[in-house]
């Protein structure tokens, strides 16, 4: 790896390993509108990023940063409320720390999570989907420069995802809650404006079934780790052209708010049942 995230971050992590409980089982990184379900678990330990040293400062309304050390049952999170986006200006590693605080932390698994557009015209607003398989091309370049990795080695990294385990508990997960999950690929752009209706249209005809611009990197992180992952997709509104309606980031976060319980309440069975 060409980045080296441990000293760079040096301080960074000292400061979390010196506030850190326990080990955690899981990380979940939460998307936008997504961030409540830090208020229906068990936090023992909650840092504001602000207090970290040199972790950026998180600019999207409905990301309140925050990193906590909480439980479910007998299992032990550390939950990342409030990502940082590409599209904030920051550099490709700021948007990875998660990934790089979790590898230090030796958390074996990863849900991610994000708010999307729905491309698949059977989808809802509201709708779950389990991200199966998503576009990277775009970020390769950056990902070969910065972590070393070429694109064959890539290739053989994402075999790794989903992880088979955690996309079974996931299954388990919604037919015990009775949540049901569609499933589909997901379309990474790097933002920030949504989507132009012709370039939805061609995402559409590539097959792929939401749109969003967020989780990618962490996955290809996460499977270079060596990090077991899942990542679900919140369908928060339909992407451009697919339905009459403007998009404004206010109906992602309301849709975020609409689906919390059912949300919290997958989420929670998925991590007991780890
Ligand atoms: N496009 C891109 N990202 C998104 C969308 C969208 O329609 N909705 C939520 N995140």
């Amino acid at each position: 790896m060409n980045f080296d995230y441990s000293f760079y971050y040096n301080d960074l992590l000292n400061f979390i390993k010196n506030r850190q409980p326990f080990n955690p089982d899981v990380v979940i990184i939460l998307g936008s509108g997504l961030g409540s379900f830090a208020n229906s678990v068990k936090k023992i330990v909650s840092i504001n990023t602000s207090e970290i040293p040199g972790y950026p400062l998180p600019t999207v309304a409905g990301h309140n940063g925050f990193l906590h050390f909480a439980e479910i049952g007998t299992k032990k999170l550390l939950l990342f409320e409030g990502r940082i986006h590409f599209y904030e200006g920051q550099n490709i590693e700021s948007t990875l720390l998660p990934i790089f605080i979790s590898k230090e932390l030796f958390v074996p698994n990863l849900l991610c999570t994000n708010a999307a557009g729905g491309i698949n015209p059977n989808f809802s607003p509201g709708d779950l989907m389990i991200i199966k398989d998503f576009n990277s091309m775009n970020l390769k370049k950056d990902f070969s420069k910065k972590f070393g990795i070429s694109t064959i080695g890539a290739t053989d990294n994402l075999k790794k995802y989903p992880d088979n385990k955690l996309y079974r508990k996931l299954i388990d997960a919604s037919f015990e809650e009775k949540v049901y999950l569609k499933e589909g690929s997901y379309f990474w752009t790097s933002g920030p404006s949504y989507e132009t209706p012709a370039e939805i249209k061609m995402m559409q005809k590539f097959g792929f079934d939401s749109v969003g611009m967020s989780t990618v990197q962490e996955i290809l992180l996460a499977a270079i780790f060596g990090i077991s992952t899942i990542a679900i997709s919140c369908i928060t509104n339909m992407a451009a052209g697919i339905q009459n309606q403007k998009l404004n980031h206010e109906e992602v976060i309301a849709t975020g708010k609409m689906v919390e319980d059912k949300f919290a309440k997958l989420v929670k069975r998925f991590v007991t049942n780890l």
